[in-house]
Formats: structure tokens, sequence, C-alpha cells
């Protein structure tokens, strides 16, 4: 990190801010006026009614022109010297996803920025030239010329000539970071977040989408899915082989990006998350296909197995959600040992786990026009998700169709019947929504902020999938 504080007094001069980052303050308050009834009614001390709580924000309209800017500008990072790998690296992101990730991320930004014993110096870094934070410098091409070619036509740079032998070029002296000014004394910082987002949280929203759209594109390889988001699939429209590279282009392009956000902290959690994506999906491969992997395990009626569900859950939906939550806070100046990142975490966790189970019954309860592909998949993949596993508990008649992973003719009509006939559905809604309540609960320690709002808003729409 460029912008570490100075540990004893120095005779270099303090080097002043170049630029202020407000081209992503909050716009301004997004709640809804209280309507004037409301207004009388809580001057009505004699009446029964309890006043009604304010509207919330609408987490989406909140943050719709940062949204829309990130989704624009992420195209720029994934120009390639190849037209049809920059096609298919595009595809998703032309046909949008709701930016749930993003959103996270943005909103946890602004809800936390402020709090932390490091924002005074993330924000020097966003605003002072040369210190690495400020939009132009995250925006430089990602290619050394001397060292590196990877040309990206929406960031001209040079390409150096493969013609020819490679010549050493002699080093440039390295620029001197410039010295950020002392910290203000602790007790300067008001306790109420700075709505406001820096450009390296900017960044972040848009590398987590980038890892999302990777996992998709594998995912779709794995599944053999013919459709996403109601249009064919990037393996339908381009074939394996070129849904695998891209995914890989992507990760490539995130790491670069990821590295030049100038934190270890959060190289290490977005890194573990590309790594919990795998293991998630090695998880739920093995309760499939365990035989051909090597690694059968016989699947058993009890707690453990509703764990692992949980475990795979985890690893492959909520990890991303909570580590990039994680990661946004750390951004924003959160120092070791304050509870702002464990909260992020803990809510991204937890909501990530409702939401991944509400998508789970969905695969049961809704059709083709809300799914963007035909509902059941689950189990014609072969996979036992909530609904099943708890109805196993109602109907033992269920453990040998999910032994057999719906295989045989009738398997997959047969479980349906079953999980309609049980509590699975209900339950696994029940389950849902102790996770969103769980992470509304913490979000108790952070102060109010429109932002708070808004993610208090999710833990309601993530069981109800209003989006
Ligand atoms: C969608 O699940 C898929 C994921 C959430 C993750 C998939 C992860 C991998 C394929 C590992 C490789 C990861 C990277 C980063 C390259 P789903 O099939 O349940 O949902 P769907 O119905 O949207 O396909
Ligand atoms: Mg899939």
């Amino acid at each position: 990190m460029r912008a570490s504080l100075p540990t004893s007094s120095s005779s270099r001069t303090v080097t002043r801010p170049s630029r202020k980052f407000t081209v992503h303050a909050q716009q301004k308050r997004s709640l809804p006026a209280e309507p004037q009834t409301q207004a009388c009614d809580d001057r009505v001390y004699s009446s029964p009614l309890p006043p009604k709580p304010p509207a919330r924000p609408d987490p989406y309209t909140m943050l719709s022109s940062q949204l829309e800017h990130l989704r624009g500008t992420l195209l720029n990072l994934l120009g390639s010297s190849h037209p049809s790998l920059t096609e298919i690296a595009k595809y998703y992101f032309l046909h949008p996803s709701k930016q749930l990730r993003p959103l996270l991320v943005l909103l946890f930004s602004q809800a936390t920025n402020g709090l932390g014993g490091n924002w005074h110096a993330k924000q020097w870094a966003a605003e002072c030239e040369g210190a690495g934070g400020r939009t132009e410098e995250l925006d430089r091409p990602l290619n050394r010329p001397d060292v590196l070619n990877d040309w990206n036509p929406s960031m001209p740079d040079y390409t150096a000539s493969f013609q020819n032998s490679f010549s050493l070029r002699p080093p440039r002296p390295p620029s001197q970071p410039p010295l950020p000014p002392p910290p203000p004394r602790r007790d300067a910082s008001p306790l109420a977040p700075t709505p406001c987002l820096l450009p390296t949280q900017m960044r972040l929203a848009q590398i987590v989408e980038m890892i999302h759209v990777a996992s998709l594109l594998h995912d779709d390889v794995i599944d053999r899915s013919p459709l996403r988001r109601g249009v064919p699939s990037a393996p339908a429209a381009f074939g394996n082989k070129l849904s695998i590279l891209a995914g890989d282009f992507l990760l490539g392009r995130t790491s670069a990006a990821l590295s030049r956000l100038g934190d270890s902290e959060v190289v290490e959690l977005i890194a573990s998350i590309i790594a919990n994506l795998v293991e998630g999906e090695i998880l739920q491969l093995k309760s499939v296909h365990g035989d051909e992997l090597g690694v059968a395990e016989a699947p058993s009626l009890g707690r453990d197995y509703l764990n692992v569900y949980l475990q795979k859950t985890y690893l492959k939906t909520a990890s991303l959600m909570a580590k990039g939550a994680r990661a946004a806070v750390v951004l924003g100046g959160c120092a070791e040992g304050e509870v702002w990142k464990e909260v992020a975490y803990a809510y991204g966790r937890n909501l990530g786990i409702a939401f991944q189970l509400v998508d789970d019954i969905l695969d049961y309860e809704a059709g083709e026009a809300t799914l963007g592909k035909p509902g059941g998949a689950d189990l014609q993949l072969g996979l036992a998700t909530g609904p099943a596993l708890f109805a196993w508990e109602e109907h033992p008649e269920m453990g040998p169709l999910i032994k057999r992973k719906f295989e045989q003719e009738g398997d997959v009509e047969l479980a349906r019947d079953l999980v309609r006939r049980s509590s699975g559905l209900e339950r696994t809604r029940d389950l849902a929504r102790k996770h969103a309540e769980k992470a509304r609960e913490v979000l108790a320690l952070l102060p109010d902020s429109d932002a708070k709002s808004a993610l208090e808003e999710l833990t309601e729409r993530v069981v109800k999938r209003t989006w």
C-alpha cells in the first residue's frame, strides 16, 4: 500500500491532494418524503395504531447511476487482441444481471466509509496524485510494454513487436510516492459514515461481478445449460472451449485489476473467493459424480447431509457476497480489530445463504418465465437441495432417489411429488428467513444511514424475491 502513514516526523513536505473524488458521492437522500398522513398519525398520541416505520430507500434506485456507470466502464477492462475472446468475455455483461454483488459492495462502502481507523489514509490516496487510489491511476493500461504484452484496444498502449528478439531496457528511476499528511486526532472523526465511494471501491464492485461471471461461464459448461437469463448460454452460443477460456481470461483481468487496488488484505480475500467457488463446485460434483471422481460418499440421512449442503451453499454463493462486502470495508480503511468488516462478512454470509436457499425453492416453484431457464433443473442435474433434503426426513423413499441421483425414469417426477407432500419447501424458506433475519440483526452495529436502511431492505427482498 502506497499510502502508509508516516511513523516519525519527516522533513519531506506533505503532498496535498490534487483533486477531490466527488464523482461518486452519494446522490441526494433518496428517501421518499414522509406522507402527510403518516406525519399526522405520529402526532395523534391517542391513536391505537403504532406509527409506521419510515419507508426504506430502494437499494437499486439509490445506486442506479453508479451501477450503470460500473457496467459501462467494466466493458473497457475486457478488450483483447482476439475479437472472439472479447465478444464472449463481454457476452454475459450485455444481458445484465441483478448486479446484487456490486450492489452489496457499494452499499457497505457507503454504510462504513469514515468509520475505520485508516479512513483518512484511504481518502487521501483517493485524492492525491501518485498515491495510487485515483480513478485515473486505477484505469491506467494494465500492461508495461517492457514486461507484458496484454493488448486491450480500449486501453491503448505500446504493443511490443515479436518480430525481433527482445532487448533489455534500462529501468526508469522509481518515482517517489507522495507522503501522506499526518493522521487526524482519533477523536476528531465523528462516528458517522461518509456517504461517498472511493474509486478503489467502485473497481472492487466490478471485480466481484467479473468473478461471478467467470464462474457462470464455467458453470454453464459443467451444467450443460442451454439458457442463461432467457438467452442461449455462452457454451450454447460459442462452444465449451471458448466459454472456459473466456472465464479464465476474465480471471486474468480481474487479478491485474485487483493487485492495482494496492491492498494485500483485499487481494487475499478476493483470491480466496475464487478458491471457494471451485471448492463449492467440487463439493457439489462429489455428490453427483463422486464415483467418476473417485470420491464417492454414500449419502446418509441426518443433519450432516444438511450441513454439507449449507457448506456448499456458502462456498458457491455466499463467500463472494461475504468476502466482497468485507473487502469493500477494508478498502474504506477499517483497521485490524475494528468491528466494521466483521459486520460486512456476517451480513454477506447470511444474506448469501438466504439468497441461495430461495433460489433452490424457486427451482421447484417457478417456471422458465421467472428463472430464464427451465424449472426443475437441479433434480435433472442429480442435485438434492434443501427442499429434497427436508422432504427426505419425512419420506424415507426419497433416500434411494437421492442415492441414484434421480436417474431412473420417473425419479424426477416422484421426487417433486414427495417434496410437494412434505414441508420441504416451507422448512427451506424458514431457514432462508432465519439467515436473512440474522443479516438484518448484525446491521444494528452500524450507525444509521440510507445505505444501512437499503441493506436492511435487501434482507426482506432476498426472501420475497422482489427486486
Ligand atoms: C451457479 O450455480 C454457479 C456458481 C454459483 C459457481 C460455479 C463455480 C465454478 C464453476 C467454479 C469455477 C469458478 C471460477 C471463478 C472460474 P447454479 O448452477 O446452481 O446456478 P445457475 O442455475 O445460475 O446455473
Ligand atoms: Mg448452473
